[in-house]
């Protein structure tokens, strides 16, 4: 269902000022834009705007415990705040005069969690919520010393997307609720942790320095989504790129990253020039340990990164291009429910192409955008229709459940259509204009729409005509209109590949100076039906099963299972032991459970790996195995 474009207009103008309206009104009309239909509050009637934590980090029982102060403004009348939470204990509630309110949890959801039904009295604005977590807590997850590089301390990440915080923070878990927060954070000293001065608390905030009494302050004075608060806690060491730019990670790990990510300055500086100024201050990196599920998230002012992208020769660096780019599409403007998460994401792969382009030139972008291209193609023959399209339905779904390289991909081919429409700078002038009329705020989809026909589309004859939006958003598959990459260092790998095919050596390949992309291409490029023993010969030249490239040894791993090249047995098993990350558990324990002795060695491997996997990934890889 569309919305008509001035009819959105209305419903903007009405949100931003409701309460000027009368009291029936605004309600009735925001009614016309999608509610998140993934959170429990109700911020129409009390809205949580700042969130004060005081937290103690228990890594023996595996818990935080300690206190959430919720600011709220409410509309006259209203008096019940509601917020989200999952797994939480909630001990009790306190109003600002030190005296307990009322308050109920109610039925838990295994998808959503329950909400905390909350009775303010008067006029109060503020209330303290005691809680400790539990070990199911989604957005958790604690690593032992073996874990880590340094294997002495055990380590603790968040990672609130899409709906996790709310199992580590009672709030109002929607993207469409902004707040501000500021925490105090400590380690508990526990047998886990004897000495908690050994490890540091880093979050996604402005960072104010340890306490005399040990714990670590942070305030964040922007107002972000819930699922974009974070924190980490391990035993962490800094290194700077730039005046406002650094890494954290351990410390055998910290200095070869700050050289492997030295570019990302670089990277800020070209971002800025294209989409207007980074609002956030700091941009520092946080190396996790190969454990996190992720390739990257883009906590402000701290990227929690994968140690994966670490290959050495900088080539996987445009994942961190990404991640930045989440600062202009993302954070600053946000998706307002998860149905838009093409908002987000697709936003994101496209500023990603036009960073690696400013960084890097154009003939690496085209590469990765072919490569991209290829991964999407293969993933739209095998999703359902449903989960094709651009502005998904979620009804009854949680929000990963429609997470693919849609979103991403075919999001990025939707601005990359628009682009090449209007010429590129016009399409920048306005992509600028988006984000500065939109700078934190959350959108729907149908502001996108209204605003794209308004400020491009309607502007000029033809245009309109020219692109159909009906086709992009709401119908799977790919338009045929979707511009297509050319790679010419991608067509040397086709040619090369040609050759070895006809029958020239695999060593004797003009492959000098290939890069990761290529490599990637190649393997994925191998014919369906390839022959062990013809596997075997590419692995002597090049020796792909041992690489220490993730992004390579994956694929290759993949067609070692589907081919039965077993000389690559052992490193698969480690692989999926050592790596935690999604992408590359996922691909691998699917094809081992295509066939009954796959997934009997995907069982066993899985038993052992399976208590090292964060919660995301495990659900992922039960439903593959189990
Ligand atoms: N925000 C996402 C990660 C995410 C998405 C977490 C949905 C939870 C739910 C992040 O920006 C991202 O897209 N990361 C990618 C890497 C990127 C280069 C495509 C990843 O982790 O693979
Ligand atoms: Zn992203």
């Amino acid at each position: 269902m569309r919305v008509l474009p001035w009819l959105v207009l209305l419903l903007v103008g009405a949100a931003s000022c409701r309460h000027a309206a009368t009291p029936h009104e605004p309600a009735d009309m925001r009614a016309a834009l999608p509610m998140d239909i993934h959170s429990y509050a109700e911020p129409d009637h009390v809205r949580v705007t700042h969130v004060g934590l005081d937290l103690s980090v228990d890594f023996s029982q595996k818990t935080l415990s300690g206190s959430a102060r919720l600011r709220c403004s409410r509309e006259r009348g209203d008096r019940v705040l509601v917020v989200d939470t999952q797994d939480l204990v909630v001990q009790e509630v306190v109003g600002a005069d030190g005296k307990a309110r009322k308050f109920t949890v109610g039925a838990a959801d295994p998808k959503l969690g329950a909400p905390l039904r909350i009775e303010l009295s008067g006029g109060e604005q503020e209330v303290l919520v005691r809680y400790h977590t539990t070990e199911n807590a989604g957005a958790l997850q604690w690593l032992t010393p073996e874990q880590t590089s340094g294997r002495r301390f055990p380590f603790l990440f968040t990672q609130g997307q899409s709906i996790f915080t709310r199992s580590w923070i009672p709030l109002q878990d929607s993207p469409g609720v902004r707040i501000t927060f500021d925490a105090s954070v400590r380690v508990a000293p526990t047998a886990a942790t004897p000495d908690p001065t050994a490890l540091t608390v880093v979050m996604a905030a402005e960072q104010l320095g340890r306490g005399a009494d040990g714990a670590f302050r942070f305030r964040f004075d922007k107002p972000i989504p819930p699922y974009l608060l974070a924190l980490a806690c391990g035993e962490l060491k800094f290194a700077p790129i730039s005046a406002r730019c650094g890494v954290w990670a351990e410390p055998s790990v910290v200095e070869g990253a700050a050289r492997e990510l030295e570019d990302t300055e670089a990277m800020i500086a070209a971002a800025e020039k294209l989409y207007g100024p980074y609002r956030w201050g700091r941009y520092d990196l946080l190396v996790l340990p190969p454990a996190f599920p992720l390739g990257g998230m883009e906590n402000p002012c701290l990227t929690f990164a994968t140690p994966t992208i670490l290959a050495g020769d900088k080539s996987l660096v445009a994942l961190i291009a990404h991640e930045l780019a989440h600062s202009w599409s993302g954070n600053l403007v946000t998706n307002a429910t998860w149905r838009d998460f093409w908002l987000n994401e697709g936003f994101t792969v496209y500023l990603e192409a036009r960073i690696m382009e400013e960084v890097f030139g154009v003939a690496r972008a085209e590469m990765e955008k072919q490569l991209a291209l290829a991964e999407l193609e293969r993933e739209l023959s095998e999703l359902p229709p449903a989960d094709q399209v651009l502005y998904i339905d979620l009804a009854g779904r949680h929000p990963d459940d429609g997470f693919s390289t849609v979103p991403y991909e075919k999001g990025a081919l939707f601005l990359r259509r628009i682009e090449q429409i209007t010429g590129r700078t016009e399409f920048d002038r306005f992509l600028r204009s988006w984000f500065s009329g939109h700078a934190f705020r959350s959108v729907h989809t149908e502001e996108f729409v209204s605003f794209l026909r308004r400020e491009l589309l309607d502007q000029k004859p033809g245009r309109a005509e020219a692109i159909d939006l009906d086709l992009w958003l709401h119908k799977p598959g790919l338009p045929s209109d979707a511009p297509r990459a050319a790679s010419d260092a991608l067509q040397r790998v086709d040619r090369e590949l040609a050759a070895w095919q006809a029958g020239k050596p695999a060593a004797q390949l003009a492959t000098a100076g290939w890069t990761t992309q290529q490599w990637v291409h190649l393997i994925e490029s191998l014919p369906a039906t390839i022959d062990p023993t013809r596997m075997a010969e590419l692995d002597q030249a090049f020796r792909f099963t041992q690489s220490g490239n993730c992004e390579i040894a994956c694929p290759w791993l993949r067609r070692a299972v589907e081919r039965g090249y077993s000389a690559a047995d052992a490193r698969l098993e480690e692989f999926l032991i050592s790596v935690g990350r999604r992408k590359f558990l996922k691909p691998l324990y699917t094809e081992l459970a295509k066939s009954e002795s796959g997934r009997a060695r995907a069982r066993a491997i899985y038993q052992k790996a399976r208590s090292r996997y964060h919660p995301m990934c495990v659900t992922t890889i039960d439903k593959i195995v189990l």
